[in-house]
């Protein structure tokens, strides 16, 4: 394995390829996960899933939870196990009803009114996610050394945008009225997110999480005084106040479908990486991103579930542009549920090839 060591390479867990690349290397071969890559494509997942009832329990039992989390990293070598989470696990640990229904997604009691947002309760917050932390303890002492172990949580925009419409939403009319309203309530909305995605994501990494990463899947519907304000600067506070607790651990950031907010994004948050959507193009990525971070991506999840000569031929694009700097093969979102999972195989198999 040839590596390049970048001067902002981090001390902790040097020895394992994702963390060495978040730091500023260059790994040959990439190191690879996939979003998503514990779930219902996988016939393992759905045994477990089935044997736990719903999707919260699930989550919320660390036996479960870290048997799920390890079945892709068994089955396909993967070089990190991402800890099976939920970024609606906050909304629920701060009181807010939330349910997963089968075949509609998540549903959620909306908050619209002040009397509602008053009645998120902070106080409770460790011990409702502690089972997490306890899944993470399992995972991270199941794990072979050169396997790196993901934390997670949803950034607060994205959060919010659940929370606000009350589920998956087309237009979100409801947050973005609220956001842009210039009351002082969204704000107060948000600042309570950074405070619990922050002790959310340090929680991690006290119980064993060596890399975190963000998701901000709706950063891409704002313009851009919103984004700046909504996605950036709450990633940014969130980011510090990690680092003041965990400076030697990597963070990448997922602003999806940021265009060319991605640039101001990685300067201005601070990340060690950013997770890059498939619209985004591989050579602006390897001038204009890498120069300022590592970049992770960013395969359309379309293109691995149809796989074959079209899914190696892609793929060997992204590396052949982007593996010559600090890189992580990864998709452009998560994997879809009906990938058929021997794709995947060929997927690392190709990756590790090129
Ligand atoms: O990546 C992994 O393997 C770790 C686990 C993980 C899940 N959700 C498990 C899950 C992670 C990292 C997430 C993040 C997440 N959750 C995001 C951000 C990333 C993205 O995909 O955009 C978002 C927006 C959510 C919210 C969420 N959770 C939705 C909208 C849904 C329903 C959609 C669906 O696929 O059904 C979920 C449910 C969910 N989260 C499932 C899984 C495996 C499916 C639930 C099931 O098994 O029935």
């Amino acid at each position: 394995m040839n590596t390049v060591v970048h001067p902002n390479a981090r001390a902790k867990g040097r020895n394992k390829p994702l963390v060495r690349a978040i730091g500023g290397e260059t790994v040959s071969p990439p190191p690879i996960w996939l979003m998503r890559q514990a779930g219902r494509y996988l016939p393992e997942y759905r045994e477990v899933r089935k044997s736990a009832g719903d999707f919260l329990t699930l989550c919320r039992t660390p036996d479960l939870a870290a048997e799920v989390t390890l079945q892709p990293v068994w089955r396909f070598g993967l070089d990190a196990a991402i800890i099976f989470s939920d970024i609606l696990v906050i909304p629920y640990a701060l009181g807010q009803g939330v349910r997963f229904e089968e075949g509609e997604g998540p549903v959620l009691d909306a908050i619209r009114t002040r009397e509602q947002l008053e009645s998120l309760d902070k106080t409770r917050l460790h011990e409702h996610l502690s089972p997490a932390y306890v899944a993470l303890e399992r995972v991270s002492s199941a794990l072979p050394n050169q396997v790196s172990l993901i934390g997670f949580a949803g950034a607060p925009w994205t959060v919010a945008t659940y929370m606000v419409e009350g589920g998956s939403s087309r237009d979100f009319s409801a947050v973005k009225g609220w956001a842009f309203s210039g009351e002082t309530r969204f704000q107060e909305l948000v600042d309570i997110l950074v405070d619990a995605t922050s002790e959310h994501l340090i929680a991690q990494v006290n119980a064993g999480a060596d890399v975190l990463q963000i998701f901000d899947t709706w950063a891409g519907v704002l313009p851009e005084a919103q984004f700046i304000r909504w996605c950036v600067e709450p990633v940014k506070e969130i980011v510090s106040r990690v680092r003041r607790q965990h400076p030697e651990t990597p963070i990448i950031g997922f602003p999806r479908g940021a265009g060319v907010g991605y640039g101001t994004y990685a300067k201005a948050t601070g990340v060690d990486a950013v997770g890059i959507d498939s619209s985004v193009p591989l050579l602006w990525a390897a001038s204009d991103l890498q120069s300022i971070c590592a970049v992770q991506g960013n395969l359309d999840p379309v293109s691995l579930l149809v796989g074959g000569d079209a899914m190696v031929s892609a793929s060997r694009e992204i590396v052949s542009v982007l593996g010559k700097g600090p890189f992580v093969f990864n998709l452009g979102h998560g994997i879809l549920k009906t990938t058929p999972p021997e794709n995947v195989s060929a997927l690392v198999a190709a990756v590790r090839s090129f």
